[in-house]
């Protein structure tokens, strides 16, 4: 069911969450992207895009207050099933707490290889990205993109974004990009985008 206008304001707007997040965009806005949470509608359309065996692992990066942790675990994801990846040190705390038994890493995606646990690597059925790679030089996204492949090979990424187009230059970065969902209940509207790298592709 979609969320209603109300409910979008709402949740966005969780005073606890919200203020987190939005001090932490006052402190780096280019390490967070947005104002405020994912609202319910996008944390929804997100889950819905995932795609797992039952044994498989979903890797979400840059979980911030973890709206989109939440919607997974309750689209079905068991929290021991999750493993979220988030950068700020206080934002990890608070979901360790808001998270029981969620697989919390504190750590910079971009060293996946480095900070995940070898038992997890190759066992994740979806990778999911919340860090602003729109934000990021060419360089720094195809980095980012060798990141998500050392662990968790061929598999490529879901990505929300506000841009109206691809985010992504699927040509120059060797992508195969199809956007899976978009939803106006997001402030500002949002799509959900996958990338998978072309020398996977069937
Ligand atoms: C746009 S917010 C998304 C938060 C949340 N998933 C949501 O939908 O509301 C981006 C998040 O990515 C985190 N982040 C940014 N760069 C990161 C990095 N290199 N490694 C891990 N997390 C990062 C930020 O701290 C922030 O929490």
């Amino acid at each position: 069911m979609s969320a209603t206008a109300p409910e979008v304001i709402k949740s966005q707007h969780d005073v606890k969450n919200t203020s987190l997040f939005f001090r932490r965009w006052l402190a780096n806005p280019l390490q967070m992207g947005s104002i405020i949470p994912s609202s319910p509608a996008l944390c929804r359309r997100v889950a819905a895009a995932v795609e797992r065996g039952t044994e498989d692992y979903v890797l979400e990066i840059g979980a911030g207050t973890g709206v989109i942790s939440k919607a997974l675990i309750e689209a079905g994801v068991p929290a021991r099933k999750l493993i979220v990846v988030e950068i700020v040190t206080e934002m990890a705390e608070h979901l360790r707490e808001a998270l029981p038994g969620a697989n919390v890493i504190c750590g910079d995606a971009f060293d996946l290889g480095r900070i995940m646990p070898a038992e997890m690597k190759n066992r994740i059925g979806t990778a999911i990205c919340g860090i602003p790679l729109v934000m990021l030089p060419r360089d720094r996204q195809q980095a980012f993109i060798d990141a998500v492949e050392a662990v968790a090979p061929g598999k490529g990424f879901l990505l929300y974004t506000y841009c109206v187009t691809s985010p992504l230059s699927p040509g120059k970065l060797k992508l195969d990009a199809k956007r899976m969902a978009w939803t106006p209940l997001n402030f500002p509207p949002a799509s959900v985008w996958r990338y998978r790298p072309k020398a996977h592709q069937a």
